[in-house]
């Protein structure tokens, strides 16, 4: 006799069970999102190029942002770097919404007159919310246009009241390893650390970053927050922030102690500069489709009025 039992098979066994998690999830909030939406969101939320998330919106900064035309969400919250949730491009989107976002908090420290430690609502309360199109250009030759929604991290540093001390400033991440595969791994050394100059980290263009495209930021492209820093490769651009440290000596970043010769502390954007293992003079727009030509990378990510003055006189062969 035969029975069915043997012939089924969970869909937790097709599938890694976290990949199959986070697409259960995905369809959860996709049922929610169209039980509210009335039957006319039914194909909507069905559609993978529609936002989902909390609502999170922001008037658009001009100023600060490129009239090209943004990616796709797919695009930007599917093809990720990540790397305490693996190194392929779709582990983050697979294992980031098991990170655990409440309660969140960010201690700030250092070389500052009013060290404090904020929690995520205060933070997003701290200045007024903008939204940013940015290009992001990562040290893979890709790149995106991205709508991040946050104001400048200058904001927040003010509050701090830095010391004459304060040449520097140091990000450090979330690392919670249970839920973070690549963590296990060991694939860089952990946290996750990088910094930047402190008259980088005030520039306007310096972003602290709590949404994209009109959402809280998705898990991962670094809930609650982030910074982003435009002319800078991608690597430069913190994700999911803990801790903010002001101090005089520059900070060795996970990348420079993973690989010295090939990620300097600058990290700007230079196609005159090659990665030591591949070039870095054009890139790949991400859904510009297989056979779009490539564009050619400009200084400073296309930023060079607004910041190339912040290194007059420096060697950027040197200070890559
Ligand atoms: N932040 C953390 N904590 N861990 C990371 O692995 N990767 C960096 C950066 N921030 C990374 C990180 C790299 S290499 C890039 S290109 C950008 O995040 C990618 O951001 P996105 O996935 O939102 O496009």
């Amino acid at each position: 006799m035969r029975t069915t039992q043997g012939s089924f098979i969970p869909p937790s066994e097709i599938t890694p069970e976290s990949v199959w998690i986070g697409r259960r999830r995905w369809l959860q909030q996709a049922a929610l999102g169209s039980l509210a939406l009335g039957a006319a969101g039914l194909a909507r939320a069905a559609d993978d190029e529609s936002p989902v998330g909390p609502v999170l919106k922001a008037p658009l900064d001009a100023r600060w942002s490129t009239t090209e035309k943004p990616n796709g969400w797919r695009d930007i919250t599917t093809y990720n770097n990540f790397y305490e949730f693996g190194t392929g491009k779709g582990d983050p989107s697979a294992h980031a919404g098991r990170m655990a976002l409440q309660p969140w908090a960010v201690k700030i420290d250092g070389a500052v007159q009013h060290p404090m430690t904020l929690d995520i609502d205060d933070l997003r309360r701290l200045a007024p919310l903008e939204e940013r199109i940015y290009r992001l250009r990562c040290v893979e030759a890709w790149s995106m246009v991205i709508p991040w929604i946050g104001y400048s991290l200058s904001h927040l540093l003010k509050q701090v009241g830095p010391t004459p001390d304060a040449r520097y400033v140091v990000f450090t991440t979330a690392l919670q390893p249970d839920v973070m595969p690549g963590v296990r791994q060991g694939i860089l050394d952990w946290p996750y650390t990088e910094g930047l100059r402190m008259d980088e980290a005030m520039h306007p263009l310096t972003l602290l970053t709590f949404g994209v495209y009109g959402r809280e930021l998705p898990a991962q492209n670094g809930a609650p927050l982030r910074v982003i820093v435009p002319w800078k490769y991608g690597f430069k651009s913190a994700k999911s922030l803990v801790h903010i440290r002001l101090q005089s000596e520059p900070p060795v970043t996970s990348w420079m102690r993973a690989a010295p010769r090939e990620y300097g502390f600058y990290a700007n954007v230079n196609p005159a500069v090659p990665h030591p293992r591949w070039s870095q003079a054009t890139e790949q727009r991400i859904g510009s489709g297989f056979f779009a030509p490539r564009l050619q990378t400009r200084p400073f990510n296309g930023y060079a009025d607004e910041v190339a003055a912040l290194y007059a006189g420096m060697d950027l062969r040197q200070n890559f």
